[in-house]
């Protein structure tokens, strides 16, 4: 048999981000057959473990149904743990000498670390656990990509000195979901939107997300961080930029990403002035988690001026956008988990029917949960009457489309990085806009200490 094998190696094997996401991915890719024949799965970290450890902190979250039992086996069956230092050479070596009884085969690692590990484990990756001859070397990366334009360039000239833009895939998770991969189609596949797509005729564009949940135990890396560099620098500036790129000349990755770095290019610094800030206190009488403050969180500095919400108006200045606010709003520990990207339309000129009475279109892409397209328009309500109400044109995919699968995020994104397609990542150029459109805000919040609104969890 001449395919060739591949292999998957998560470091931070024993962290939260590869139980919940990467080792249920995996899993369901697996399940699924989508993965190329032979690929097998190592993880590594710190921790002196054994694989039965790993699978016992994942399997909650691998929804494994009855029937599966089987195909689980033998996903385990390829799948190994060895546990090393990330600054040691040596256990490296180990992991090298592991990957090699596999054979010469493809090479993909996810770095699921904290930023402190980071470049020595990129390093030791780059010494001694390159592919060789004809077969190539992937890298994973999340964020934090740094916490500041300084820190990212800094982190960027350390990767880029290892590893070539082709083998760097950076994930931002939203490029994975359905409904952000629907906008291309929904933009440039339909002849109504273009005309209108403009500051003549849209008023606002408000991108927004929601979560009912707290910290929930990872109050230690967000309180590092806060919501603007947790949310809204990377997944909501991603969806500014697609909702607002011009059409790129055709869809493949690098047109696509040129447009978003052009796109981004004309955004100016946010200034703090545009934000509001806020934190969220503890809900008295409430059940669980919702009973506690951010404050409460025992991994939170109980002086901390982190925002856990925000919401900031930026501006595109070029010929489409000029004066047009792009609102962008995040929250965690609110009422619902919703993340939306709402059109506002401009008033109907020459308005002829009673005063008040008409209300603005507005285009809404629901991204989740429930993906749905919808436009609020005027009605004339059914009857004798001549009265109009707001009503909605609706596509809601799970009513037009009752069997279709909605693949999770993290699962399209794996597989994109096996078939060597970097669309759906982002490119280190993007990512400098996005550090400088918000490394000002961000220094003089945490400079200044600006007033953070205190509000309630579930509001
Ligand atoms: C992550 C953030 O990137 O996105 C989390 O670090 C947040 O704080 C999560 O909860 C939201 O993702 P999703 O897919 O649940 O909307």
């Amino acid at each position: 048999e001449t395919t060739v094998a591949h292999v998957f190696v998560t470091l931070g094997a024993s962290g939260d981000l590869a139980k919940k996401k990467i080792y249920p991915t995996l899993w369901w890719l697996y399940r699924d057959g989508l993965l190329p024949p032979k690929t097998h799965f190592i993880g590594y970290a710190r921790s002196k473990l054994q694989m039965a450890d790993i699978r016992e902190k994942a399997l909650p979250f691998m929804k494994v149904k009855n029937g599966e039992e089987e195909k689980l086996e033998a996903f385990f069956k390829v799948n190994q743990y060895i546990s090393g230092d990330y600054n040691s050479q040596a256990d490296f070596q180990k992991l090298n000498q592991l990957i090699a009884k596999i054979g010469s085969c493809n090479r993909i690692f996810y770095l699921a670390l904290p930023p402190n590990i980071f470049e020595p484990a990129t390093t030791q990756i780059k010494n001694v656990c390159m592919s060789q001859n004809d077969q190539w070397t992937r890298v994973i990366i999340e964020k934090p990509f740094g916490r500041d334009l300084e820190t990212y360039l800094a982190l960027r000239d350390h990767i880029s000195t290892l590893f070539t833009e082709e083998q760097i895939y950076r994930i931002d998770h939203y490029l994975g979901k359905e409904m952000v991969q629907n906008f291309m189609v929904l933009r440039f596949g339909n002849s109504i939107f273009n005309p209108i797509w403009n500051r003549n005729s849209i008023a606002s564009i408000v991108i927004s997300f929601k979560e009912p949940i707290g910290t929930q135990g990872r109050g230690g890396y967000f309180d590092q961080s806060g919501i603007i560099r947790d949310v809204m620098q990377n997944h909501l500036l991603q969806l500014l930029s697609i909702v607002a790129m011009e059409k790129p000349p055709s869809t493949n990755a690098e047109d696509i990403r040129n447009e978003k770095v052009r796109v981004l290019k004309c955004v100016p610094p946010v200034n703090i002035k545009n934000v509001v800030l806020g934190q969220y206190t503890g809900k008295p009488g409430a059940d669980g988690e919702a009973a506690l403050g951010y404050l409460d969180d025992p991994t939170v500095p109980k002086d901390s001026v982190t925002p856990t919400f925000a919401a900031a108006v930026l501006f595109v200045k070029n010929e489409r956008w000029d004066g047009v606010p792009f609102i962008l709003r995040c929250g965690k520990a609110l009422n619902e988990r919703k993340a939306e990207i709402r059109i506002q339309f401009r008033d109907v000129p020459g308005d002829i029917f009673q005063p008040g009475l008409v209300k603005r279109n507005e285009l809404v892409f629901r991204v989740q949960p429930k993906e749905a397209v919808y436009m609020k328009v005027m009605t004339k309500v059914p009857g004798m009457a001549f009265n109009c109400e707001e009503t909605e044109l609706d596509l809601t995919f799970e009513k037009r489309y009752e069997h279709a699968k909605f693949p999770d995020a993290y699962e399209r994104l794996i597989l994109d990085v096996f078939t060597g397609s970097q669309m759906n990542f982002v490119r280190s150029d993007e990512l400098y806009e996005a550090w400088r459109i918000f490394t000002p805000l961000l220094k003089s919040i945490d400079n200044e200490r600006p007033t953070i609104v205190p509000y309630e969890f579930g509001r």
